[in-house]
């Protein structure tokens, strides 16, 4: 596809012309969601070029049963699939009875425009049918915020050179399928068509997990904005339902329809009440009425950007990236619903399955816990916690024992459901992750008392994971990590990979640590939490033995830690020698020349280094940045967002800057040419933190002390962004020769500022 076909705006993504060739790109930077469901940005009309459609509810999975080779105990049985459910979008239209298809007829003045400030998506454009006849239509929709199981369309069209008859067919298609089916396989059984005037609805249940999904519509007509009744034809077919209105028009005239559509699911009701709920839904959309609907719309985006926007000043296309990355995040989760979690390609796409990685913990989490109230961050570690038991099933089906843990690499539901070997049994780093989750939350907001509620139970289960998982080398002397995969996905069943170890090791002690401190604080919860894990301090002892005699990987040579054992023994050859058309590696090369080579998909030691950058002095920072950022060929989006924020804290702003850029516009610019399939949703909370943690230099470390350390990239007049820190909002305003911080709250905040303490009383401007 085109790159660069995205036109700059502050707030809009803007697409002008019509190039089939991006249509299925545009269909995901376009998608609207609401973080409860979602939509990729298909034409409402039928369009019989290349698309990819789909309509998502957060959710309502189906266990997809997995495709290997050679199947190997312990391998899950299914790969979880986010389903693409039934279209409520749907209107087709015709012109004197020739259907409106973009890709037949001619097209003009096309515009794309997604609104990230108010939250809606407009279309635009003149076409002139195979008969002549030419229309000018205009539509745009949005899935509500206020109520999060509606969504509103408005479709107008315009007779520009002709009288005769506009006929919308709007419609409910069920028959929907998958695009990653593994066997092309249905996922929906249709229960009950119920057709009405003018509204419509259907009764779906998902084969095997059984969840139930009502998706209901009700239409409205207008002419010259003069509301019209419109006589009904009615066409229930086995997976769908299709009604049919014809208008009679003057030349000049506007037919307009109004689609108001709703998805209700077995997650929140009781079964038998679905279809009511659904119709209820849009009964009430079509009486607020669109213009209402839309201005709750505004409202309630304009309270989220009032937390959450980042202001760039002097580089637009900057300011367009970052915008829609915190747009998109927001789309995909908003926190209310601890079942709900963020997939990497959030409702844009079904690569990944929808399912949750470790990129909430390890990326998502700062950026909701800085922009939201603390509720929403607790709730991403709720879901972590519902899921100990299965996470407990895990670890003993490979093997492990007495409440040992280990999370699922990718899941659903709290199982396993990847089933590559070196992901889902290699990558144990995950359980690391969850705790970091957890440090994270409570360095940050001081609720502390969530360690004993709830944290508690699963870092003890984590620990017992890494004490079993760990052995004792006697020819090391010390204890060892084998057989892992790093983040560093490039390299396979390797050895002591410094990041495992050193999160082993940290794991068992910050563990320890809580369950001391619980015991000062807490004791009635520490007796129940110890009771019901039978956890002792003999056991707690024997971990801390593992803990203070871990290995890890050292080059005297190098002065650096090794990644993992036989790193050294491999061709070191930097990044900038390869020929550009050997990358990215993983499309040109075979696995077999990947898995052997220095290169590095993401940041795997420096991942450690950026998690605990308070454990390490700058040097040691500098060294193994020089020694790792030249092998590391950033073929995840998830890596160059850490390489920029630790470049911002070693002093090295022009590569903080490049790796930014990268992050900032993955998908708009398509880098890795693959967003026809999906935004990365989980790297975009890499790109905030780039800035917030990178520029602006900020952390919170167990002292619980907020710091920032601003720096600007010398490409930038200035920036601003903002934080919800324990509830107090913080402005940060950082120019070429300024920074100052505005404390929005009632409450004076104490905080760090280039190493400075300083005091910012309420309501109060500082400049440093
Ligand atoms: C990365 C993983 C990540 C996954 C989902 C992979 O390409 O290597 O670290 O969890 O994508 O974002």
């Amino acid at each position: 596809m085109n790159k660069d076909y995205i036109k700059p705006f502050e707030w809009s993504i803007v697409e002008e012309g019509f190039d089939p060739e991006n249509v299925e790109a545009s269909e995901s930077l376009f998608s609207i969601g609401n973080g409860s469901m979602g939509q990729r940005a298909n034409f409402e009309e039928n369009y019989s070029g290349k698309t990819f459609q789909g309509s998502y509810i957060g959710g309502i999975y189906y266990p997809d049963k997995t495709r290997v080779g050679w199947w190997k105990n312990g391998y899950p049985e299914y790969f979880a699939k986010v389903l693409n459910a039934p279209n409520w979008i749907g209107i087709d239209i015709q012109i004197n009875e020739t259907e409106l298809d973009l890709n037949t007829c001619k097209v003009s003045n096309f515009k794309r425009e997604l609104n990230m400030k108010e939250g809606w998506l407009s279309r635009s454009f003149n076409a002139i049918l195979e008969t002549g006849e030419e229309i000018q239509v205009n539509t745009k929709r949005f899935i509500s915020l206020e109520y999060n199981e509606t969504g509103a369309i408005e479709y107008a069209v315009k007779a520009i050179n002709f009288s005769g008859e506009i006929t919308f067919s709007p419609y409910i298609d069920a028959g929907i399928v998958n695009e990653d089916s593994n066997y092309d396989e249905y996922f929906w059984e249709i229960l009950k068509i119920v057709s009405g005037r003018n509204s419509g609805c259907i009764l779906s249940k998902t084969l095997k997990t059984a969840f139930h999904l009502a998706t209901a519509m009700e239409v409205l007509f207008a002419v010259n904005n003069e509301k019209v009744n419109a006589l009904q034809q009615t066409e229930v077919e086995e997976k769908s339902l299709h009604y049919t209105y014809t208008l009679n028009v003057n030349k000049g005239d506007t037919a307009t329809i109004y689609k108001y559509g709703s998805c209700v699911s077995s997650l929140n009701y009781p079964k038998e009440d679905l279809i009511e709920v659904a119709f209820d839904n849009v009964k009430k959309a079509h009486k607020l009425g669109f213009l209402n609907l839309l201005e709750s719309q505004k409202v309630a985006w304009s309270n989220i950007w009032h937390t959450a926007d980042i202001i760039i000043e002097g580089d637009i296309k900057a300011q367009q990236g970052i915008r829609f990355n915190i747009f998109q995040l927001n789309q995909t989760y908003l926190g209310t619903d601890a079942r709900l979690n963020i997939g990497p390609k959030g409702f844009t796409g079904e690569k990944y399955g929808g399912s949750t990685y470790w990129d909430t913990e390890a990326y998502c989490i700062p950026f909701y816990m800085a922009t939201k109230d603390a509720s929403v961050a607790k709730n991403l570690l709720l879901y972590r916690y519902n899921q100990l038991d299965k996470a407990i099933e895990n670890a003993e089906k490979l093997g492990f024992k007495n409440g040992a843990a280990l999370y699922p690499m990718v899941t659903m539901n709290g199982e396993e459901c990847h089933n590559e070997w070196e992901i889902t049994f290699e990558e144990i780093h995950r359980n690391g992750a969850m705790i970091y989750g957890i440090y994270n939350y409570v360095n940050y907001t001081q609720d502390f008392e969530y360690v004993p509620k709830f944290g508690l139970e699963v870092m003890i289960a984590v620990a017992r994971f890494w004490h079993q998982r760990a052995n004792f080398s006697e020819a090391k002397g010390q204890y060892v990590v084998l057989g892992v995969t790093g983040p560093n996905e490039y390299e396979n069943n390797v050895n002591n990979n410094f990041y495992t170890n050193y999160l082993a090791k940290w794991c068992i002690q910050y563990a320890v640590e809580c369950l001391n401190r619980v015991e000062q604080e807490y004791p009635a919860d520490f007796k129940r939490v110890m009771a019901k894990t039978k956890l002792t301090n003999k056991e707690a002892k024997k971990w801390l033995q593992v803990a203070e005699n871990m290995y890890f990987p050292f080059s005297l040579e190098h002065n650096v830690y090794l990644q993992q054992d036989g790193f050294l023994d491999k061709e070191l050859i930097p990044v900038a020698e390869l020929e550009s058309s050997e990358r990215p590696i993983n499309q040109k090369w075979s696995w077999d020349r990947i898995l052997r080579s220095c290169y590095i998909k993401q940041a795997d030691v420096l991942q450690c280094m950026f998690f605990f950058e308070n454990k390490f002095g700058k040097e040691d920072l500098e060294r193994h940045f020089d020694f790792y950022e030249p092998l590391t060929v950033h073929e995840s989006s998830l890596s160059p967002c850490v390489h920029s924020i630790l470049a911002a804290s070693i002093d090295r702003m022009p590569k903080a800057y490049e790796q930014y850029v990268r992050t900032s516009r993955l998908d708009l610019d398509d880098y890795n040419h693959e967003v026809h399939e999906g935004c990365h949703i989980t790297s975009m909370a890499g790109t905030w933190m780039s800035i917030v943690q990178g520029f602006g230099g900020m952390r919170v470390w167990e002292d619980g002390i907020l710091t920032f350390n601003p720096q600007i990239p010398k490409e930038w007049k200035s920036y601003s962004f903002t934080i919800n820190f324990r509830g107090n909002i913080i402005k940060v305003f950082k120019s070429q020769t300024e920074c100052k911080f505005f404390n929005e709250s009632g409450n004076e905040i104490h905080m760090i500022v280039n190493k400075n303490k300083i005091l910012i009383p309420s309501n109060q401007l500082v400049t440093i």
